[in-house]
């Protein structure tokens, strides 16, 4: 039978490729990729599609490799691929990776930048029209700042750095006529902004006012031309947004993009929340295009209290942590330590302690005295049933509003049950009064593990599929330890 069930699609951001990934990036792409390896198993394969890429135009990338004395395209290509090794070894299922830098990136934006210079606003005016930008600009964050926007006279992400002056010739974008609209659709969460404060933030952006946007910049070589004027490149940022649909494959490829597009869900974290919430529905609207669905808008977090930052030192690169703790459990420690949505820290100091206590001493540990005990007392072609949990609807909706954290909680705590009836009625023991009781107590606490091993597996996808094995054939098969526990 033909499914009709929806299509699920999920971004997220594209990264700078100044320097190389590191947590922060690391965490927006696992939020992303649970949610899709989640909707993968609810919807089928097929229906899911997760794309992530690298934003590779700009200032601040020219000169990162200007002052690595490399050239710009060698360069971006170098930290475009750590970027998708970083992916590769941290698990993530992205079924696309775009870089902005190839030709079908490049290609689609110099059309949609023709078709919005072809479009109106709601009130009938040309959306783009020429002027002159005179004001401050953060090259970390590619950003024109606002007044707004400073703390002691800094931009706030990066104080390190004195805003530039500039005064250049834009072509503007007329986001004024946007507006009402733009704030109709988030307050009707037709865009839907998670959490419930984000929403409020961004709407609070439109009412203390806001100005038309720069699509152009004058003296930035690095970038794609603008079509109608060569001198000028198109605004990093604009580009950088239209890879969500450039990617699958608008304008032209019809069929691929109706099929995908809008995004149920878009993740990010804050500091990019007016770029998403406002510039990117602004420029959707001109085009006639419907909008994202949901944006999940995580907080910027700190690792062992502190701001993460390279003069600190301590930019936690995220293979090393797949190199001590392995991939599945890099994935837990780093989604369970803190909730969605939170200005939160995340506590590699703890990691260790977290990894044997609730891996190796938690689910490994239950895994493995269960399959023991299995192999020791319960009869070859003893069937496991598949039984869902009654919280399994529960943390199913957890897992859908990215409430992972919370999630992974209500799981552990059905392991320390099973621990607990395993105390209780202490198996080993029983054996020798009771064997029947033994039996029914066995298969139900191993379907439970079999129920546990499905719940993790968007977060820890081998550790589920490892689970799921034991399970496979009607002996049940014991595995090598999950969880080797580690020194401190
Ligand atoms: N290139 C733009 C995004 C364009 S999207 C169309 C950009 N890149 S970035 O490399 O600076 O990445 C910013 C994003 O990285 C944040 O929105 C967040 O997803 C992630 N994070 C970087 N540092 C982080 C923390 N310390 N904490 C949480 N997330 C962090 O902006």
């Amino acid at each position: 039978m033909l499914s009709m069930s929806k299509s699920f699609y999920v971004t997220t951001p594209i990264y700078y490729v100044n320097d190389q990934p590191h947590l922060g990036h690391a965490y927006s792409t696992l939020l992303a990729d649970v949610l899709a390896r989640y909707y993968r198993h609810k919807l089928g394969n097929d229906k899911v599609w997760l794309l992530a890429g690298t934003d590779e135009h700009g200032a601040k990338v020219l000169a990162k490799a200007q002052e690595q004395s490399i050239p710009v395209e060698i360069f971006v290509t170098s930290v475009a691929e750590k970027f998708q090794q970083a992916w590769k070894n941290l698990a993530i299922s992205n079924d696309d990776f775009i870089r902005t830098t190839e030709e079908r990136h490049m290609q689609a934006v110099t059309k949609i930048m023709g078709r919005l210079r072809a479009a109106q606003t709601p009130t009938g005016a040309d959306v783009l029209y020429q002027g002159t930008y005179e004001g401050l600009y953060c090259e970390g964050c590619e950003k024109f700042l606002t007044e707004r926007d400073l703390v002691d006279d800094k931009c706030p992400l990066h104080p390190g750095q004195t805003p530039q002056l500039v005064k250049e010739a834009n072509w503007f974008f007329r986001l004024t006529d946007f507006l009402p609209q733009i704030a109709e659709s988030i307050e009707k969460d037709l865009i839907k902004i998670i959490p419930a404060e984000r929403k409020n933030e961004a709407l609070g952006y439109i009412k203390q006012g806001m100005t038309d946007f720069s699509v152009s910049r004058e003296n930035v070589s690095w970038g794609i031309p603008l079509p109608w004027e060569p001198t000028q490149t198109i605004y990093v940022w604009i580009e950088a947004l239209m890879n969500y649909i450039t990617a699958i494959g608008y304008p032209g490829d019809d069929k691929k993009f109706n099929h995908w597009w809008p995004a149920q869900a878009q993740v990010l974290a804050a500091d990019i929340l007016k770029f998403h919430a406002i510039f990117w529905p602004a420029m959707l609207l001109a085009l006639k295009l419907p909008l994202p669905e949901k944006l999940f808008v995580h907080g910027f977090f700190t690792v062992d209290g502190q701001k993460m930052s390279k003069s600190i030192g301590n930019v936690i690169d995220p293979n090393i942590l797949v190199e001590r703790f392995g991939v599945d459990a890099t994935r837990y420690l780093i989604l369970s330590q803190f909730s969605f949505g939170s200005e939160s820290d995340i506590k590699v100091s703890d990691f260790t302690e977290r990894y044997n206590a609730d891996l190796a001493n938690g689910l490994g540990n239950l895994v493995a005295r269960l399959t023991n005990l299995a192999e020791k007392h319960l009869p070859a072609g003893t069937s496991i049933p598949e039984v869902q949990d009654m919280r399994a609807d529960q943390i199913n909706t957890l897992i859908e509003a990215m409430k992972y954290r919370e999630a992974l909680q209500i799981i552990w705590q059905i392991i320390a049950e099973c621990d607990g009836q395993l105390e209780r009625e202490k198996p080993w023991e029983l054996i020798k009064t009771n064997p029947e009781r033994v039996m029914v107590l066995l298969t139900e606490l191993l379907a439970k593990v079999r129920y546990i091993g499905q719940a993790v597996t968007p977060v820890m996808p081998t550790i589920g599929e490892r689970i799921a094995e034991i399970f496979a054939t009607d002996i049940i098969h014991k595995p090598a330890n999950l969880f080797n526990r580690l020194e401190s």
